[in-house]
C-alpha cells in the first residue's frame, strides 16, 4: 500500500471523525479517515438520539443537516415524572426559543459518511490503527491495517475521534494526564420498538422500581430504556416484562403506553469518566476518546461535536495564520464544557435513577430537588439550559468576576 500523505490524520468515522473531516474540508484543509469497523457495521450501531441545538446549528452551517431538518424531530420541552407525577419543563420560556431535535446516531453518521465520500473524500473502513508514532515532532505517523497489508499516514496532526476504547487515550505519554471515573450501580436496558411513541416528547421517570425514559426514532419507532441491575442479563428481560415494567414506571393517571414488537434491545453500563489532558505533541483527542457520561441528558454525541468544534478553530488558526495558541489551549477550552457536561449528566444520573430505599435520605433528596424545579424560575431554567446545551459563547466569560 502506498503512503498516504495528510495534514490531519483522524482515527474514527464516528460522530466527531466525521465532523471534524467535514469542518476541515470547509476550511481548506485536509483529512483522511480510517475507521476500525465496516460501514455496515458502524452505520448500524444504535446510540444516542439527542441533539443539542449546537450540534444541530452545525451540521447546518457544514450544509450537511438537510435530512435532520427534515426527519428529525424538534423538541420544545420535556416531561419529568416523580413517582408517577408528571410536569412538563418548556424549554422556549427559559433558552430563548433554543431546543432538541430528536434524530439517531446512526442516521447522522450516515449522512456525513456519504457527504463526506460523495464530496471525494478518503475514508478506508475496516482500517484499524495500530500505532501512532512520532507525535513530538512535526511529522506524527499512524500506522494501520487494511486489507491485509500495513499502511502508513503521514500528517502534521493526528486526531484521535477513536471512541473510549481507541488507541489514542493509550498514546498519551503515561503519567502526563490525570484520570477521573465513576461507575453507577446500575445499568440501562434500551430497546428499540416498532410503535407510534406514546409521548410526543421524552419522559424521564423516576420510580421506586427504578428509573424510565421514553424517547423516540420517528413516527413509527420508539426507543425506551429501563434502570436494571449491573450484573442483570437481556435473557431475564422477555419482552412482556419490559412493557410491563416500562408501563409501571413511566405511568401517570390518564396515559397509556402503547407496546410494539421490540427490534433491538441491550444492556449498557453507566459510567462517568475523562482525562484532564486531551494534547500531547501533534496528537489530539476528541469526544469518546476522552471522555464518557452516562447517558441521561443525551450529551455524549454533542460533547464529541463541541470537542471537534474547539480542535477545528485550533487547526484553523495554524493553518490560517500560523499559530498555535489555541491548539495549544485547546484541552483548556474543551474541559469547560466538558466538566459542565459531567456535572449535568451525573445530576440527571442521580435525580432520576433509584438509588436508595424509597423515604430515606437519598430519596428524599432527590423528591426535594423534584419539588423545587416545580416551585422555581431559577432552577428550571438551569436544567432547561443545559438540557438544551449551553451556547459557546457561555463558556468565553464568566458573569461573576473574581473579587
Ligand atoms: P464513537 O462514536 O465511539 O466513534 C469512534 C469510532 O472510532 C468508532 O467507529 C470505532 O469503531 C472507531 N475506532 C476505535 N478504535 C479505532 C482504531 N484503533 N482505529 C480506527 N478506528 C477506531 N450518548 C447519548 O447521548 N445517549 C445515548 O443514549 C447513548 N447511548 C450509547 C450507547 C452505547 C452502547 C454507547 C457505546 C454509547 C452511547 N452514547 C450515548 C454515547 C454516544 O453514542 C457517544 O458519546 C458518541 O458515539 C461519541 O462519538 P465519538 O465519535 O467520540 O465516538
Ligand atoms: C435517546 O433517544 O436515545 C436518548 C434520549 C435522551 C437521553 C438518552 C438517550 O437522555
Amino acid at each position: 500500500m502506498r503512503p498516504i500523505r495528510t495534514q490531519v490524520g483522524i482515527i474514527g468515522a464516528g460522530p466527531a471523525g466525521l465532523t471534524l473531516a467535514h469542518w476541515l474540508r470547509r476550511r481548506g484543509i485536509d483529512s483522511v479517515i480510517i475507521e476500525h469497523r465496516s460501514r455496515a457495521y458502524v452505520e448500524a450501531r444504535v446510540r444516542a438520539g439527542l441533539l443539542e441545538q449546537n450540534t444541530v446549528d452545525i451540521l447546518s452551517d457544514l450544509g450537511l443537516a438537510d435530512r435532520v431538518q427534515r426527519e428529525g424531530h424538534a423538541h420544545h420541552g420535556v416531561y419529568l415524572s416523580f413517582d408517577g407525577e408528571r410536569i412538563r419543563l418548556p424549554f422556549d420560556d427559559y433558552t430563548g426559543g433554543r431546543h432538541i431535535t430528536i434524530y439517531g446516531q446512526q442516521e447522522v453518521v450516515k449522512d456525513l459518511t456519504d457527504a463526506w465520500l460523495a464530496g471525494g473524500g478518503t475514508l478506508l473502513f475496516e482500517a484499524p490503527a495500530l500505532r501512532i508514532e512520532a507525535i513530538d515532532t512535526s511529522n506524527p505517523t499512524i500506522y494501520f491495517e487494511h486489507a491485509g497489508e500495513t499502511g502508513v499516514i503521514h500528517c502534521d496532526f493526528v486526531a484521535a475521534c477513536d471512541g473510549f476504547h481507541g488507541l489514542g487515550r493509550r498514546t498519551l505519554p503515561k503519567g502526563s494526564y490525570r484520570e477521573y471515573s465513576n461507575t453507577y450501580p446500575f445499568s440501562w436496558l434500551g430497546i428499540l420498538a416498532q410503535v407510534a411513541p406514546s409521548s410526543e416528547e421524552l419522559i424521564y421517570a423516576y420510580h421506586e422500581r427504578g428509573f424510565a425514559l421514553h424517547s423516540l426514532r420517528s413516527s413509527t419507532v420508539s426507543r425506551l430504556y429501563i434502570q436494571v441491575e449491573n450484573d442483570d442479563r437481556i435473557e431475564n428481560w422477555p419482552d412482556d416484562r419490559i412493557w410491563e415494567e416500562l408501563s409501571v414506571r413511566l405511568g401517570t393517571p390518564g396515559w397509556e403506553l402503547q407496546s410494539g414488537p421490540i427490534i433491538e434491545k441491550s444492556i449498557t453500563p453507566m459510567r462517568s469518566y475523562l482525562i484532564d489532558t486531551l494534547q500531547a505533541g501533534r496528537l489530539f483527542l476528541a469526544g469518546d476518546a476522552a471522555h464518557i457520561v452516562p447517558p441521561t441528558g443525551g450529551k455524549g454525541l454533542n460533547l464529541a461535536v463541541a470537542d471537534v468544534k474547539h480542535l477545528v478553530d485550533g487547526l484553523t488558526d495554524y493553518y490560517h495564520h500560523g499559530s498555535t495558541k489555541a491548539l495549544d489551549r485547546y484541552t483548556e477550552t474543551a474541559l469547560r464544557r466538558i466538566w459542565r457536561a459531567q456535572d449535568f449528566s451525573n445530576f440527571m444520573t442521580t435525580l432520576f435513577h433509584k438509588q436508595a430505599e424509597h423515604g430515606s435520605f437519598t430519596y428524599r433528596l432527590q423528591r426535594a430537588k423534584f419539588d423545587y424545579i416545580r416551585q422555581s424560575e431559577a432552577y428550571a431554567a438551569t436544567i432547561a439550559e443545559n438540557y438544551v446545551g449551553l451556547p459557546f459563547g457561555a463558556f468565553a466569560s464568566t458573569r461573576l468576576p473574581t473579587l
